[in-house]
């Protein structure tokens, strides 16, 4: 089976949240899953990993990353990832102009690295609800459904 690994970056914790709730879809179907604080991480350590996943939240008035991601945003851009299959995600507030722009810049660092999408890329309003639980499964289940043969 595959593995995963899941890099997050979460200041009051809903995207530590939704991490875990996108760990737990993909452990039920049979996923070894490791969750890293992007503290911890670097993004060199997708290359060990079938799965790549990032959560992040949004932050500042234009929308920018997070300070503590903006490394691994540049260094994720410089790996290939060309046999790896990627999920991103990520909480915002919908009262700011740009809503969840982190999701979209990880996004798009990801195809640039030559990564494969693994299914719609999950924006949340502040904490997950019970309709965002489905869509972060939802992204978990499409995902695994890559390795089936
Ligand atoms: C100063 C500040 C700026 C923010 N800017 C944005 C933004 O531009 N877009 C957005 O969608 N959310 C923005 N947010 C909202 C956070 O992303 C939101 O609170 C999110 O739920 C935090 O996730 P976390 O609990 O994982 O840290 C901002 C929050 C703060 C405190």
């Amino acid at each position: 089976m595959p593995e995963a690994l899941i890099v997050f970056a979460s200041l009051t914790g809903n995207t530590e949240h939704m991490a875990h709730i996108v760990a737990n879809a993909l452990e039920k179907r049979g996923i070894t899953v490791e969750i890293l604080d992007c503290m911890q991480a670097d993004a060199q350590d997708f290359l060990d990993y079938e799965i790549c996943l990032i959560g992040s939240y949004t932050y500042g008035v234009d929308g920018v990353l997070p300070d503590e991601m903006i490394d691994f945003h540049e260094e994720l851009g410089e790996l290939d990832l060309s046999d790896k299959v990627f999920g991103v995600f990520g909480s915002g507030d919908d009262f700011y102009e740009v809503f969840c722009a982190a999701v979209d810049f990880f996004e798009e660092q990801f195809l640039k690295a030559g990564a494969t999408l693994g299914g719609p890329s999950v924006k949340v309003n502040l904490d997950a609800e019970e309709e965002d639980v489905i869509r972060l499964e939802a992204l978990a289940n499409s995902i695994a459904e890559k390795f089936i043969n």
